[in-house]
């Protein structure tokens, strides 16, 4: 399973630029940038990467992004993921940035968004993965914020294709943000949300029903409320789950009381992401296998979780296409019999 996992074709679609600084980056930039950390070494911060909730991750996630300073920290960080990309057989990713954490330290959204365009655009030429890049508002930010915010994304609307909303999210609903949402629409934005992942089912109506998403990233929480699974169901609506993520932050306990399986055998449109890789454990090949192994899935199986994946994707049709011919070829490759 795990040489099937690793050269299967994928495509991401829940992953934090911010989150795949890894410790070693995290002390060169901080070095680089004259940053004082306070954690002395890579050792002693990788010892703090014990979760008890989303908050306490939250908490070190934004200390540590404080390092990034200049254009050039964005392209390294994005630069470093799209080779993990490359190493993993990842096609296609979908990619959050969060531009409040940094432009409240000092550094301007065009230091942020064009380092990391610039990236993205390499990691397309050089190595061959095609990208989108989707801004999230902080959601326990006023919302006056988050539309100051999309103002000045509408400059990078060629290379923005989403808006979506992360942070701390019990106490923060969904329709605090309705407005910025519908300017979002209205300028052509797709939209996301974060919703259900440690915040009630009611978050996630609330997602579809004022902010009018296009996909749930996490929405666990869904199986508190039948009906909802039922409408995700008739809609498929995609959700973007994180296996990993949710046991390190304590929204399941282990791998194996994960209801990911649950809601795929329901006929939910589940797909399997990384979220914060550096902070979890885990790139997207670890939570496929986690899953896979947990459950004993079968390879025909994980092949449709890759699948779900392409098509809740925010690629063309005929994109998703090419990108399924690419699956089904390397399935032809996997089943074909040895004669
Ligand atoms: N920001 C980065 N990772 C997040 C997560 N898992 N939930 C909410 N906000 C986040
Ligand atoms: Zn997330």
């Amino acid at each position: 399973m795990k040489g099937f996992i690793s050269g299967l074709p994928k495509v991401e679609l829940h992953l934090h630029l911010e989150g795949t600084l890894e410790p070693e980056l995290m002390f060169a930039l901080a070095q680089r940038n004259n940053v004082t950390l306070s954690y002395s070494s890579i050792e002693s911060l990788k010892a703090a990467y014990q979760f008890h909730d989303l908050q306490a991750f939250l908490n070190l996630y934004y200390q540590g992004a404080l390092v990034l300073r200049t254009e050039q920290d964005f392209y390294d960080l994005t630069y470093a993921y799209l080779e993990r990309c490359k190493q993993e057989h990842i096609v296609h990713t979908e990619v959050f940035f969060d531009p409040q954490i940094h432009t409240r330290a000092g550094v301007s959204f065009d230091t942020v968004a064009s380092g990391i365009i610039r990236a993205l655009r390499d990691g397309e030429s050089n190595l061959g993965i095609s990208s989108g890049l989707i801004m999230c508002f902080l959601r326990d930010l006023p919302e006056d914020d988050a539309i100051e915010t999309l103002k000045q994304a509408i400059a990078y609307k060629d290379d923005i294709i989403a808006v979506g909303l992360d942070s701390s999210e019990q106490g923060n609903p969904p329709e605090k943000f309705e407005r910025v949402y519908a300017m979002a629409r209205n300028t052509g934005f797709k939209t996301v949300a974060h919703a259900g992942e440690e915040g009630p089912a009611d978050y996630i109506w609330g997602a579809i029903e004022a902010l009018k998403v296009d996909r749930i990233d996490h929405g666990v929480r869904c199986l508190d409320d039948p009906k909802l699974v039922a409408y995700l169901v008739e809609k498929q609506i995609p959700l973007t789950v994180c296996p990993l993520s949710n046991v390190k932050l304590r929204v399941f306990n282990d791998i194996s009381e994960h209801n990911i399986v649950e809601l795929f055998k329901q006929g939910v449109q589940v797909t399997i992401n990384s979220d914060d890789p550096a902070y979890f454990g885990g790139y997207l090949n670890d939570n496929y296998l986690a899953v896979a192994q947990a459950f004993d899935l079968s390879k025909q199986d994980v092949a449709l979780l890759s699948d779900n994946a392409i098509e809740a994707s925010f690629l063309s049709e005929e994109k998703k296409q090419l990108l399924q011919q690419k699956l089904a070829h390397y399935l032809d490759i996997q089943f074909r019999p040895i004669i």
